[in-house]
This record gives structure tokens, C-alpha cells and sequence, in this order.
């Protein structure tokens, strides 16, 4: 009976909160007046003028300098070091080896598995092996050269494939195979059974580097009560703290992050301050002085993670009307020497689950089958690049979209309607999309705009001397918004002062994707209150309350909700006092533009600042605090089945390409981005995301690749290791739709990684339209393309 009681009890406050959510973000009724407007960006002055500080512009006055001993070698053991030069060297304050770590000697965004200086033995070429802090940077340069190590070389493995042998040698204790993960839904053998058409393809893509602008930075700098207070960009300010007061041995209260501006993060910027962060205050602690770290392009090349290579094999079954009946696919996915933000972190965090859930794409299939497989090997190792393991299958499924409708002899775009989500579909975890789905709406729009049907049928050559041929192509996709996993909660602090004006702390960093102008957008937008009158602080761990990482494309809705609820607190204290100073009954009163006033007679105002100085004076709040959790995430480990995520973005690409025929040079001529976004926050901001997203997409279609040979990167400099620049990308048309997210702020939901999704296999597949071949090992750089012409041959007339 007890029980009974409870579990109506508890079913009751489900189903309340869940009603609570539907509305509770949603916009006034009289519209909204500072969110969903392009204001200008609150950084575009300091950043247009060259005035914004970055780390490595800080005054060096005091610091002493960190540099890093690296391994030379891909894999071997320490046999010895010898530390005793360095240490002599006049200049030099210390020289670290592995036993100097005073606390755990290991760091990591998920699993601790990379030492902070290699003890017994070194997993890649850049790996930490001692450290030096001196007077000057070129001192401590030159001590590092005075260390002598004795290293014992051993077999080194490059392929995760060959990391799961059995006779494979072990990187880490626990053996190579760092994460199996699975994905069952329905039956695929009987989904074959039922395939008319069946096409089996290898899709491969190689390590990129997020080619940030801004080199990585830190300062330590102890301070006289014994907390380590740590500086600089970075994307994830707890999970640097949590680190590095692991890594000093002292409770997570004595280490203090503060995240100074950055330049440019990508997802790179989510780990590799823990990195350098953890080095550097190793060295402030021994030394009890600042210490300042800067890692120089070839460093920050050889030592910060990477995007995850993956070699992706897929096989697709389907009637001939191009309906899809099963889809089976195998994820060989190369983490590289450490864990990195690899690993499952349960249910469903990880770039590796994350792109086993993404591997069917956006389509609803009835039977679906994924192994993947993550291994260490002994290369540099994989992080979040954005969007975290879904940009590589993204390239294998539209790739195999378009080859099956080639198979077919369907239009691409056709096959693509008869499968893509709409409301109410089962995604292939079993997730049923119960609103928020625009991603026919997408394809509708896009192929308007782009006019895909006349342009389908004008391809071919372009020029008189039959050298040059136009083709074009489409990429779809969808991504999460969220990390899935139980730390994805956000809390935010608003604090409004006598005058009106309001201080908000959040945990989410900038990093140019416009998070502090749209923040600030929407608690001005709650207040009733003017964009300037909010000054949002830099994150800053003793200040503002855990937010988790700026990652996921999460800042915008799930902060946004966490601000949202902060703000309605302190209005309620404020609009109680101004339905008291004005005689008017609390729920007839209207927040905006810095005014209070009475619904049914508008002329009946009070100022915000008013009621607020009132609050002072009276000793009323005038702090509020919101915190904001997704709904919670499940998937089942065996079957891979559950709602990871708690809504997804959508979007349609479609390009025209222009292919050399004789020397395989590819010119992206056009480009339409449809997104299904929720709500646009501010539709500038959001259009500035879009065109970089679709640059970085098209790079790593044409130019981008981390070149290894046994273990070394062979393109350490910015000058080998290609990106596009603007002279590369085509006008990009941006297309935004809005299809209300219910859990988001007014409707919004992420966008920071999309564009850069489909953009990439667009071009892939406009590539193989335009010339008949089809690169399916990135990049699609000259030389392929020529080699793909080559095999298949020119295609045939029209
Ligand atoms: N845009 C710029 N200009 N610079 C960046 O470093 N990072 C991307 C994206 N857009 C990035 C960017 C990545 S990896 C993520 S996860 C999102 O921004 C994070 O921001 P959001 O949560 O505000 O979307
Ligand atoms: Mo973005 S890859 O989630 O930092």
C-alpha cells in the first residue's frame, strides 16, 4: 500500500515537472524584445580593435617558464634519466621528474591515464617526460636539452586494427581495446533478407588538428593562502579543476581556474589546459612561483589531441524504391596513446558512443547493427573536435546515401526524402523524436533555394576545352545538443545591484562562438531589462556556480534554461516590490525594457531600477540562482538502445563543385546550409557560426589531414598542415528555420558544431557527381581525386 501511495506520488511529480517544462521557456506573449535580435556581439570591439588581451599577451613580470621534455619515441621504456645537467644549468629553479608529482600522477578529461611526466614508460612521440621551470623561456629550452634519458624502444602499433591482435603489444596495462560498444535494433539479417539492393563500402578518415589561432597557455600562480589559482583559455574550467586538485593532492577548494579570453577552442580547447594546466602548477608548487606555460605551434601540434581517425565500414540494404531496410556498420576508431575524451562515460558521453548512436544518420531504418571498436595505438590521441565523432560517420553515411541512389538510379535527393526523421520517427537507439524535428523542412528549403532539381540535371562539363566538370551534392545530418551524461547539469547566478544594472556568472566560456552575447541576451531578455545593462563575469571556479564544459553545443539551451530560472527568482522578489510601489496586483505586472508596468494600463510604470533600489534598501533578494538539467539520458549497454540526448539540430547541405578533370583540383563554387535551429537566439551570431562551420567542413572534405609516418607528424607548422583560407570558400547561404525545441530557451537548441557536419560529405558526394570518381579515404585532395577519376573513369553523358 506504502509502495503504491509512493509510486503514484512519484508519478505524479514526473508528470507535473514534465508539464512544467514545456512551459517554462517559452516566450512572453507580447514577444520578445532583446533575444532574437542581432545585437552586435558584446567581444566584436575589443577583438575588431586588437584590444583584447589573450594569454599570450599577459605581462610576464615574475613568472617563471615551463617546458616540457618529450618523448622522441612512439613507444618504449624508461631505462633511465639523468637530470643532474639541467639542474645545473644557472637559471634554472627545477628540473621534475616522475616522482615529483605530489598527488596523482595522472590526468585526463574522462579517465586519468596520462601522466603528467612518464614514469616508467612514454605511449607517443610529444609525451611529457620531465619538466623545467627557469628564469627565461630560452633557459629553460636549453635545460631541457641537458636531460639525458635512456629509452628502450619498443614494437609501436599505428592501426587500431592491429592494436586488437592478440600478440598485439600492450600500450596500457589494461590492454588496447579501450572501449567495445554496441548497437541493436531490430534484426539486420532480416533486414538484408528483405533488401532488394545491398552495397558494402570502407569509408576512412585521417587524425586533424583543430588549427586553433591562439597557441595554448597557462599561468600557475600560487597564491599566499595555498590555493593554486590556474589562468587561462580554455573550454572546460571544472574539469581543469578537477584535475589539477588531483594531481596536487589538495581537496577541489584549494585549486582556483579562471578562464581568460580565447582564441579559438574547436573542442581542442576542452582538454588540453588540463594538459598544461596540470604541468604548470606541478611546477608553481615545487617552486612556490607563477609559472607560465606556452606551447609554440610545433608544441601545440605534437601535444594536444586530435580529431579521432576512424576507418568505417558500412553495408546497406534497401528495396529498389530506396526505402532502407538494414543498415550494418563497424567503427574501427583510433584513440591514439590516452584516453582523451574517447571513452564511454556512461550512458551515452564520449565521442566514441557518440558516434556509434550518429552511424545510421538521421534516417529511419528498422534494423540496424553497429560494432565499435576504440583502441589505443601509439600516435597522438584523439579529443572532442567539433562534433565528436559524428563529422567522420556523417561522411560514411551520406557517402553511402548517395551511392546507393546512384545504384538505384534514383536522385539522391528522393532516396534522402523517403527515409529522413520527421516527428514521431524511431532513431536507430529507439529514441522516438516527439517534437523539434525539422529536418524535411531542411531538405525542402535547401533544395528551393539551391533549385537542387534543375542544377541535378546541368552537370557535366563546363568549358569549351572539355577539361572542367560542375556536379553537385548533398550532405544531411543531426546532432545532439547535450553530453549525455549525468554532468550535464548548469547553474547560473544573477545578481541585480541597486541601479538596475546585473552581474551574471555562468561557467560557460567564448571561445568566437558568441556565447557571451547570447547569454547575456537572454537574462536581459527575463529581466525586461536592456543588453548593456548585464555585464556577464569571466568563468571563474570560485565564482560561479559548476556549469560542466562549454562542449556539446550545449551553452545556449541548456545555460540558457539554468539563466532563465536565475532570473525569474530575483524578478519575482523585484516585481513583488513594484506591484507594492505601484498598487497593482503582481500577475497584471510586465517586465521590459527597463520598465514596470501595468498590463491594463500601460502608463502605470514604475523603472526597473526603481523597484530594485527599493529591494536594497529593504533588505529584499536580489539574487537569483537557476539550475538546469536536460531530462535524464539512458542507453542500454547491450543493445545500445535509449534516449541519449534529449533533442537534436538538423540540416541539409547542398553545394556545386567545379572538378579538373586532368590534374584533379576541386573548386567549391556554391553553397546553400539549411538548419533547423529551434529558435535563433541571434541570427547574426548564428550565421557567423554557420559559415564557420562550413569552412572547417570544407577543409576537411579538400586540405586537412595530421600526416604520420611511424609515429611522427610530418606537417608540425600551420604552413604544411592546410586549411582553408577565404580565397577557398564559396558564399555560403545560410537558410534558418525555427521548429521549437520545448526544452529550450524560447525554443532554441545548439548549433556551435552542426555546420561543419554535413558540409563535408556535400562536397564529397558533388566531387563524385561532378567526376564520376569518389574519394572515399580523406582527404579528397588533388592527388586522390586524379587517382579516383583514374579508376572509375569519366562519367557518362546525360
Ligand atoms: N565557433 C568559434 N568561432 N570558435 C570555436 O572554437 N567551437 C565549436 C562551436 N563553434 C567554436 C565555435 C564547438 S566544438 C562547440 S562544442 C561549440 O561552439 C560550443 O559552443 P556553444 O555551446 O555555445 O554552441
Ligand atoms: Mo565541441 S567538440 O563539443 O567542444
Amino acid at each position: 500500500m506504502g509502495n503504491e501511495i509512493e509510486k503514484k506520488e512519484k508519478t505524479r511529480v514526473l508528470t507535473k515537472e514534465k508539464l512544467d517544462l514545456q512551459q517554462l521557456f517559452k516566450a512572453p506573449e507580447v514577444g520578445l524584445s532583446v533575444a532574437g535580435q542581432s545585437v552586435t556581439r558584446t567581444d566584436a570591439l575589443q577583438k575588431a580593435t586588437g584590444k583584447l588581451m589573450f594569454g599570450a599577451d599577459y605581462s610576464q613580470e615574475g613568472f617563471l617558464h615551463g617546458k616540457i621534455l618529450r618523448s622522441p619515441h612512439p613507444h618504449a621504456l624508461i631505462r633511465s634519466i639523468d637530470l643532474d645537467k639541467a639542474k645545473n644549468l644557472p637559471g634554472v629553479v627545477a628540473v621534475l621528474e616522475a616522482k615529483d608529482v605530489p598527488g596523482r600522477n595522472g590526468f585526463g578529461a574522462i579517465i586519468p591515464d596520462q601522466p603528467v611526466i612518464c614514469g616508467d614508460k612514454v605511449r607517443f612521440v610529444g609525451d611529457g617526460v620531465a619538466l623545467v621551470a627557469a628564469e627565461t623561456e630560452e633557459i629553460a629550452q636549453r635545460a631541457v636539452e641537458l636531460i639525458h634519458v635512456e629509452y628502450e624502444a619498443l614494437p609501436a602499433i599505428f592501426d587500431p586494427r592491429d592494436a586488437m591482435k592478440e600478440d598485439a603489444p600492450k600500450i596500457h596495462e589494461k590492454g588496447n581495446l579501450l572501449s567495445y560498444n554496441k548497437l541493436r535494433k531490430g534484426d539486420v539479417d532480416k533486414g538484408f533478407a528483405e533488401a532488394e539492393v545491398i552495397l558494402e563500402r570502407t569509408y576512412q578518415v585521417p587524425f586533424l588538428d583543430h588549427a586553433y589561432i591562439e597557441p595554448d597557455v597557462t599561468m600557475a600562480i600560487p597564491q599566499p593562502d595555498g590555493t593554486m589559482l590556474v589562468e587561462g583559455p580554455m573550454q572546460a574550467p571544472f574539469t581543469v579543476r578537477r584535475n589539477i586538485n588531483a594531481v596536487l593532492g589538495v581537496p577541489v577548494n584549494k585549486v582556483r581556474v579562471r578562464q581568460i579570453p580565447m582564441g579559438g577552442g574547436f573542442g581542442g580547447k576542452e582538454d588540453s589546459p588540463i594538459d598544461i594546466g596540470c604541468r604548470a602548477a606541478v611546477l608553481a608548487h615545487h617552486t612556490g612561483r607563477p609559472v607560465r606555460m606556452i606551447l609554440d605551434r610545433e608544441e601545440v601540434t605534437l601535444q594536444t589531441c586530435k580529431r579521432h581517425p576512424m576507418i568505417m565500414e558500412v553495408k546497406i540494404g534497401a528495396k529498389k524504391d530506396g526505402r532502407i531496410v538494414a543498415f550494418e556498420g563497424v567503427i574501427y576508431d583510433e584513440q591514439g596513446a590516452y584516453a582523451s575524451l574517447g571513452p564511454i562515460l556512461p550512458p551515452a558521453g564520449g565521442s566514441h558512443i557518440h558516434a556509434m548512436i550518429m552511424m545510421p544518420g538521421p534516417y529511419e531504418i528498422p534494423h540496424v547493427k553497429v560494432d565499435a571498436y576504440l583502441c589505443y595505438t601509439n600516435h597522438p590521441y584523439g579529443g572532442a573536435m567539433r562534433g565528436f565523432g559524428a563529422p567522420q560517420v556523417h561522411i560514411a553515411h551520406e557517402q553511402m546515401i548517395d551511392e546507393l541512389a546512384q545504384e538505384l538510379g534514383i536522385n539522391p535527393i528522393d532516396v534522402r526524402r523517403k527515409n529522413a526523421f520527421k516527428l514521431g520517427s524511431s532513431t536507430a537507439t529507439g529514441q522516438v523524436l516527439d517534437q523539434s524535428v525539422g529536418l524535411r523542412d531542411t531538405l525542402e528549403a535547401c533544395a528551393k533555394a539551391f533549385d537542387w532539381d534543375r542544377r541535378y540535371k546541368e552537370t557535366g562539363y563546363v568549358d569549351e576545352g572539355r577539361t572542367k566538370r560542375r556536379g553537385v551534392g548533398i550532405g544531411m545530418g543531426w546532432y545532439r545538443t547535450s553530453i549525455g551524461t549525468s554532468g550535464d547539469a548548469c547553474g547560473a547566478n544573477v545578481y541585480v545591484h541597486e541601479d538596475g544594472s546585473v552581474l551574471l556568472f555562468t561557467g560557460i566560456t567564448e571561445m568566437g562562438q558568441g556565447s557571451f552575447t547570447v547569454l547575456p541576451q537572454i537574462c536581459a531578455e527575463e529581466l525586461g531589462i536592456r543588453l548593456e545593462d548585464v555585464r556577464l563575469v569571466q568563468p571563474d571556479t570560485d565564482m560561479v556556480p559548476e556549469s560542466g564544459p562549454t562542449v556539446g553545443s550545449r551553452s545556449t539551451t541548456l545555460m540558457g534554461n539554468a539563466i532563465i530560472l536565475a532570473a525569474r527568482e530575483v524578478k519575482q522578489s523585484i516585481l513583488e516590490m513594484a506591484s507594492e510601489m505601484l498598487l497593482v496586483p503582481l500577475e497584471r505586472l510586465e517586465a521590459r525594457d527597463r520598465k514596470i508596468y501595468d498590463r491594463e494600463n500601460p502608463n502605470k510604470s514604475i523603472l526597473f531600477r526603481e523597484a530594485a533600489a527599493r529591494c536594497m534598501a529593504t533588505g529584499k533578494r536580489l539574487i537569483g540562482q537557476g539550475w538546469w538539467a536536460p531530462p535524464p539520458p539512458s542507453l542500454d549497454p547491450e543493445t545500445g538502445q535509449g534516449n541519449p540526448y534529449f533533442v537534436y539540430t538538423y540540416s541539409t547541405h547542398m553545394v556545386e563543385v567545379i572538378v579538373d578533370m586532368e590534374t584533379g583540383e576541386v573548386d567549391v563554387t556554391d553553397f546553400v546550409a539549411a538548419f533547423d535551429v529551434g529558435k535563433a537566439i541571434n541570427p547574426k551570431a548564428l550565421e557567423g557560426q554557420i559559415e564557420g562551420g562550413v569552412a572547417m567542413g570544407l577543409g576537411y572534405a579538400l586540405m586537412e589531414e595530421v600526416a604520420l609516418k611511424e609515429g611522427h607528424i610530418q606537417n608540425l607548422h600551420l604552413g604544411d598542415y592546410l586549411i582553408p583560407t577565404s580565397l577557398d570558400v564559396p558564399d555560403i547561404k545560410p537558410l534558418v528555420l525555427e521548429v521549437e525545441n520545448k526544452y529550450g530557451p524560447y525554443g532554441a537548441k545548439g548549433i556551435g558544431e552542426m555546420p561543419n557536419i554535413p558540409a563535408t560529405p556535400a562536397i564529397l558526394n558533388a566531387i563524385a557527381n561532378a567526376c564520376g570518381g569518389r574519394v572515399r579515404s580523406l582527404p579528397a585532395d588533388p592527388e586522390r581525386v586524379y587517382w579516383a577519376i583514374k579508376e572509375t573513369g569519366e562519367p557518362p553523358e546525360k
